[in-house]
């Protein structure tokens, strides 16, 4: 988790369908509020082109450009890569992982009842919109908002159903499954962002389907086109009109001063000014904002290293705290972690007791119990990190290491080895228990270094307390259990 000294700010999470190059609707409606945002929140804002499939699946010819002038539009409206993460989510698998678990939890009448399911359909009834994916949309949304954790998820009135239906996955998910007891997802709160009325030129609700936007990249004289060119509330001169139910008038509300808003919402209920002249100042009110957001695409049209910069460092970012969530994700839900199975065989190696031959109970000399020891043990470290043998009995590595190797059987207060004055890099003691296993202890270079000191003889245990093998070392007592079967510094 994110360290609350280090990040006080609360973390807010949302997404925008890769629809292509952003309208004044979609600025106004979103993107403005995500500007204000990133200074108070730790924000994650990215590009949605899973969720434009759902509905885009079989036109998929400008998802990727598509995808593209989104994250230029956010650069161009004053998002700050350094303040927050912008990504694509496509490029972070874990949204598609935790939506895949989710599904295995939602009830299908949960999906069937999100109102936007029967009215998009309805909407769009020249598409086919039975599909699978685009029944589990709201539940896709879910995974992108519930994966970072987040306390907030600004978006406008019309996506509160699916934040409230987020809420009910998290709650149930927290049901199904805990970490050390304990719930894993936060439910979030829906911060809702102020959606302005913004009619489209043809006096129609804006939307990029209809042709009726004036986009953020417009050019200036595009702008002008556009607005002078839009239907507005006052078909004659003498005509009385509301400037909320005019496109022109709507802008007036959005980008003009409290002053010039006076002036043309007096003019146009009175019939006093002329469409024509509130027009002009409604292109000077809407040119003046998009001038800088204008300058900044300009840069950055130039300058593709910091769209690519950007793209890279959101995704690597997103994907860090989406991965941080999946890890207790999924131990939670009790997956066989990778990790586990990795561990599995160094484990496997670190307890890598043995059984001791038989043949040792045989032996005479403490020499031919030696052999035999070493011999069974030798056999093990050999499909690990082979290791040959000098004339002197010391073993070396592949690397040239030189090992000491010294066994030693279980008495009355634990292991007394016996060690000759021989320089060595590496120190195995090969411990024989009462149970008949060899507990092989590898001291590694660092070990010997920090505690060894060559030359006295006979004041070298292991003893065992409390099961815990102690290495006594001139006056110090050091636990050597972390060297249990490590056969690493053998290499
Ligand atoms: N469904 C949102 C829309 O159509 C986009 C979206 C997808 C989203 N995932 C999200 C919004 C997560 C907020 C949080 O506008
Ligand atoms: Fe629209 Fe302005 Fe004309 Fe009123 S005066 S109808 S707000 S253009």
């Amino acid at each position: 988790m994110t360290n609350p000294q280090e990040n006080p700010r609360p973390r807010a999470l949302s997404g925008m369908r890769p629809t292509g190059k952003l309208h004044l609707g979609n600025y106004v409606g979103a993107l403005q509020s995500w500007v204000r945002l990133q200074d108070s929140y730790d924000c994650f804002f990215f590009v949605a082109d899973w969720h434009a499939l759902t509905t885009d699946y079989d036109n998929t010819a400008r998802l990727a450009d598509n995808s593209l002038e989104v994250v230029l539009d956010f650069l161009a409206a004053g998002l700050d890569p350094e303040k927050c993460a912008i990504f694509v989510q496509s490029h972070v698998k874990q949204h598609a992982e935790l939506h895949l678990l989710f599904s295995m939890i939602t009830p299908l009448g949960w999906l069937e009842r999100v109102p936007t399911y029967k009215e998009q359909q309805q909407e769009m009834p020249n598409k086919d919109l039975h599909m699978y994916g685009f029944l589990g949309y709201p539940l896709l949304q879910a995974a992108d908002i519930l994966i970072y954790r987040p306390g907030f998820v600004p978006v406008g009135a019309d996506q509160d159903v699916h934040v409230e239906l987020t809420r009910e996955v998290a709650r149930r998910f927290n049901q199904f499954y805990k970490l050390e007891g304990k719930p894993i997802l936060p439910e979030p709160q829906t911060l809702l962002t102020p959606t302005p009325k913004l009619l489209g030129t043809d006096k129609r609700k804006m939307s990029k389907s209809y042709g009726n936007s004036i986009l953020l990249g417009d050019e200036a004289a595009v702008v002008e086109q556009k607005i002078k060119g839009s239907v507005t509330d006052r078909p004659k001169l003498t005509d009385r009109g509301n400037p909320s139910q005019c496109p022109v008038g709507n802008l007036h509300q959005i980008f003009s001063d409290h002053e010039r808003l006076a002036y043309i919402t007096q003019g146009c209920t009175q019939a006093s000014i002329t469409c024509v002249e509130c027009k002009a100042l409604a292109v000077e009110s809407v040119n003046a904002h998009l001038a800088p957001i204008r300058e900044r695409r300009r840069e950055l049209a130039q300058n593709p290293a910091r769209l690519r910069e950007t793209i890279l460092h959101g995704a690597q970012k997103a994907t860090v705290a989406a991965e941080e969530t999946m890890a207790a994700v999924r131990e939670a839900v009790g997956l066989l972690r990778l990790g586990a199975v990795e561990e599995l065989t160094e484990k496997e190696e670190s307890t890598a007791t043995l059984r001791v031959p038989e043949a040792v109970k045989a032996a005479r000399t403490e020499e031919e119990k030696w052999d035999i020891r070493v011999a069974a043990w030798w056999e093990q470290v050999n499909k690990v990190h082979p290791l040959r043998k000098d004339r002197r009995g010391i073993f070396i590595t592949r690397k040239g290491r030189k090992v000491g190797v010294h066994a030693a059987e279980e008495k009355r207060d634990g292991w007394n080895f016996e060690f000759e004055n021989r320089p060595v890099n590496v120190i195995v003691l090969l411990a024989e228990d009462k149970d008949g296993y060899l507990h092989p202890y590898v001291l590694p270079p660092k070990f010997l270094q920090e505690h060894w000191k060559f030359g006295g003889v006979g004041d070298r245990w292991v003893r065992k307390i409390n099961g815990v093998a102690i290495l006594a070392v001139g006056t110090e007592n050091v636990s050597i259990q972390e060297y249990e079967g490590n056969y690493s510094p053998l290499q």
